[in-house]
């Protein structure tokens, strides 16, 4: 089962990438991930997608098509997504081929506040959804206080690893239950 990491965060000691490092020895047996990039896609503009996709494009849009499933972690910025992520889904959305149709989701934010970026994942449901991908409901994990979770650089905090083994747990049979009859 493939799965595709999305970090909705481009810096580079981003907590939410590191976290979704992490997920690759969370996972379930059976399960591999691999991470896409999205910085350097450009900004959405319907004039240079009618002119011939962009090679970053053409790119994010066949990792999605593959994927069995795709993994999305994301910071909240203001709050809701961050533009770099927005700008990835809308890339993939546009016909032919919308490549989040029927497309199993699974997310989780990190923040440095309290909250966990819980916002940016109402967000994320609602513009999911109305492209027929099928966001995993539960579990919600949401990771707050982002740096205090990690030792040099290493995801230690147990409680966030089991929160997110049981997301991973929970995504396998997600998948499956989604898969289209083709
Ligand atoms: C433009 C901007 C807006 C932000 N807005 C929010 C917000 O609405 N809620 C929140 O919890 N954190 C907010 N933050 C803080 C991020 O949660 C914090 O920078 C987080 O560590 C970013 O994730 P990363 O470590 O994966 O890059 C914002 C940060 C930026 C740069």
């Amino acid at each position: 089962m493939k799965i595709l990491g999305i970090s909705g965060s481009l810096r580079k000691a981003s907590h939410n990438s590191a976290i979704l490092r992490a997920c690759a020895e969370l996972m379930p047996q059976g399960m591999t991930l691999s991470i896409a990039r999205i910085d350097d896609l450009p900004l959405f503009n319907q004039d240079i997608f009618d002119a011939g996709l962009p090679e970053p494009a053409k790119r994010i849009r066949a990792e999605i098509t593959a994927a069995d499933g795709v993994l999305i972690a994301s910071p909240e910025y203001n709050f809701s997504l961050t533009a770099a992520l927005k700008n990835a889904i809308d890339w993939a959305s546009r016909p032919p081929s919308q490549c989040w149709q029927d497309k199993p989701v699974a997310i989780f934010s990190a923040s440095q506040g309290p909250l966990g970026g819980a916002r940016v994942q109402y967000d994320l449901r609602r513009i999911l959804g109305q492209l027929w991908a099928h966001v995993l409901p539960r579990p919600e994990v949401f990771i707050g206080s982002g740096p205090t979770k990690f030792t040099d650089g290493k995801l230690t905090d147990e409680a966030t690893r089991k929160f997110l083994t049981d997301l991973l747990a929970g995504f396998k049979p997600w998948i499956e239950r989604m898969r289209v009859k083709k």
